[in-house]
């Protein structure tokens, strides 16, 4: 499936750490529609390396940005826009760490330090970028900033501990710095809302992979793979859909909206 919907765009793809990463099928999707646009990550996660296959096959430049750097930030969008040519059209924040997650400390008894952490990269950055870009003016009317986010922002999921936190505040700025930003430059901003997902910041959560089958079950279309949350990424960066912005999107095969699947019902009898 492919319609150059993304002809003549420039954008920035954060995110994608390896080919499962959602930001990974995100840059090979908007390549294939046309787009061109720079890659970035912490500069941690580029030794590993795996993005250089990435940036050869989407024939794109990678600028290592930790994304709790605001210095870093600005040099992101300086570079993209002298390598791409101009100003950007669409940002993919798919950024999200909690290292009271990485070392197992339960929701009750976090590390503070570390809960500071989690909201910097996984929230406060998307503020950061957009805070950057706006000052900048570095994107153009129209543009679409797009951010990833999990329904544990609306709901309590025990095993999400403190990016239930951080996904709350996600969707915050994306409604109120969509509210600034649309105002002032008609930037659109949204959160989409993704299933669970196999890719290393999912699996780094315990109990994600046992309740990715439950959500599974529960969806009436089943889990969102990484491939299709791609596709809606790009359908928000083009301009079929350039009313949208302040939205929380949920992306998860109807499971937002499922009390419960006769699956589910059948199983529990069956016990
Ligand atoms: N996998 C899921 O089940 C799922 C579900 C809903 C939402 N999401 C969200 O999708 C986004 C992408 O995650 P993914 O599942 O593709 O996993 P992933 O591990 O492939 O991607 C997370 C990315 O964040 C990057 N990152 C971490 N700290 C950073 C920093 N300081 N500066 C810049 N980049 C940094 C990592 O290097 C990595 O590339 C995250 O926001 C995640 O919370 C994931």
């Amino acid at each position: 499936m492919s319609n150059n919907i993304l002809k003549g765009k420039r954008g920035i793809i954060s995110g994608a750490l390896d080919s499962n990463s959602i930001a990974w099928k995100v840059a090979e999707k908007a390549h294939a529609e046309g787009a061109i646009f720079t890659l970035t990550n912490a500069p941690i996660a580029l030794r590993m390396g795996e993005i250089k296959k990435l940036a050869e096959s989407t024939k794109s430049e990678v600028i290592p940005a930790d994304a709790t750097s605001v210095d870093e930030l600005t040099v992101l969008f300086q570079k993209s826009q002298e390598v791409l040519g101009g100003k950007i059209d669409f940002v993919l924040h798919s950024i999200g760490m909690s290292p009271n997650i990485r070392k197992n400390i339960p929701y009750d008894a976090l590390n503070y330090d570390f809960y500071a952490k989690s909201l910097d990269i996984s929230a406060m950055s998307l503020h950061k970028m957009l805070a950057v870009a706006k000052k900048m003016d570095a994107i153009n009317e129209w543009g679409s900033v797009v951010t990833l986010s999990y329904i544990a922002a609306q709901r309590a999921y025990p095993f999400y501990g403190d990016m239930a936190d951080a996904k709350a505040m996600l969707e915050s700025i994306v409604r109120s710095f969509g509210y600034h930003y649309g105002k002032a430059k008609k930037v659109r901003i949204n959160s989409i809302s993704q299933s669970p997902t196999k890719t290393t910041a999912g699996s780094g959560i315990k109990g994600f992979e046992d309740f990715y089958g439950y959500a599974d079950s529960i969806s009436p279309l089943g889990n969102a793979s990484a491939e299709s949350c791609a596709d809606y990424c790009i359908s928000l960066f083009s301009d079929y859909t350039k009313m949208v912005t302040m939205q929380n999107l949920y992306h998860d095969g109807g499971y937002s909206t499922t009390g419960v699947s006769m699956e589910v019902m059948e199983a529990k009898a069956a016990k």
